[in-house]
C-alpha cells in the first residue's frame, strides 16, 4: 500500500517525509485555505520535498476551465497530479488531461457507480471518502470493498483506489486488507499508527536492563572502529 499524506502544511510534510514512509501528498482547496499561503508557492515547495504524486485540485466547475486550470497546475512540477471532482464536467476534464499525459485524481467519490465512471474516464487515482460516509452512518470501508471487487474484475482498469477522508489507523489497516492501492493519511493519523503502549513499555524495559550492564555500543571496541560509514553490505 502506498502512503500519501493528506495536508498542505509544508512543515508537517517535511517532518513526515524524513521518515522515508511518504509516497505522495494530497491537498484540496480546504487544506490549502488552511495554510493561508499562496497555492502555487505551496505546491512548488511540496513537490520539492516529496517526489511522488502531489494532488492539486482544480476549482472551476466547467470542464473547459478545469482543463485550463489543470494544465496550469501540471506546469508547477512533473509530479503534480490534478484533482478533479466526480462530476460530468470533472470526468470530461479527467479524460482530456489524461490524454495530455497528466495524472488525474478523481475526488469526492462516494459510490461504486461513481468509481466505475472514474475508471472509464481514465483516472490515475479515484478518491473514495470513507470518513465522510462514516460521519453519516454509512459504511465507508464497505465502499472500498465494493470498488476493489469491481476493479479487480477488470484487468484493463488501471485506476488506483486512493482511500481518502481517513479518520483513524483502522481505516488504513482495513483498506490495506482489501488491497487498496493508496491511503492518504492526515499527519495525526499517520503518527498514531506508530503508537502502541506495549512497544513503549517493552522499549523502557530493554533500556532499563541495558543500563544495568554499564555498557555503551559507541564505546565497545569493534574492528574498523575509526570509520563511521556503513559496513559493506549488498543493498536490498
Ligand atoms: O483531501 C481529501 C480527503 O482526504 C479529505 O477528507 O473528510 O478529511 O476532509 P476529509
Amino acid at each position: 500500500m502506498k502512503f500519501f499524506v493528506d495536508t498542505a502544511d509544508v512543515a508537517e510534510i517535511k517532518d513526515l517525509a524524513s521518515t522515508g514512509l511518504l509516497d505522495g501528498v494530497t491537498t484540496n482547496p480546504s487544506l490549502v485555505a488552511k495554510t493561508g499561503r499562496d497555492f502555487i508557492e505551496v505546491l512548488k515547495e511540496i513537490c520539492d520535498i516529496v517526489p511522488g504524486p502531489v494532488s492539486a485540485e482544480v476549482t472551476a466547475l466547467d470542464h473547459a476551465t478545469m482543463v485550463t486550470e489543470g494544465r496550469r497546475l501540471a506546469k508547477v512540477a512533473d509530479n503534480i497530479a490534478v484533482k478533479a471532482p466526480l462530476t460530468p464536467d470533472g470526468l470530461k476534464a479527467c479524460r482530456a488531461l489524461t490524454d495530455d499525459g497528466i495524472q488525474v485524481n478523481v475526488t469526492l467519490c462516494f459510490s461504486p457507480a461513481q468509481a466505475l465512471l472514474a475508471a472509464k474516464a481514465g483516472a490515475a487515482f479515484v478518491s473514495p471518502f470513507v470518513g465522510r460516509l462514516d460521519d453519516i452512518a454509512i459504511d465507508g470501508l464497505g465502499l472500498i470493498s465494493e470498488i476493489m471487487e469491481i476493479y479487480n474484475a477488470y484487468p484493463e482498469i488501471t485506476t488506483e483506489v486512493l482511500v481518502a477522508s481517513v479518520r483513524h489507523p483502522i481505516h488504513v489497516v482495513e483498506a490495506a486488507k482489501m488491497g487498496a492501492h493508496v491511503a492518504t493519511i492526515p499527519p495525526g493519523v499517520l503518527r498514531a499508527m506508530f503508537k502502541h503502549p506495549l512497544t513503549d513499555r517493552g522499549l523502557d524495559a530493554f533500556l532499563n536492563d541495558w543500563a544495568k550492564t554499564g555498557q555503551s555500543i559507541l564505546k565497545q571496541p569493534v574492528a574498523g572502529d575509526s570509520d563511521d560509514r556503513a559496513p559493506e553490505r549488498r543493498r536490498a
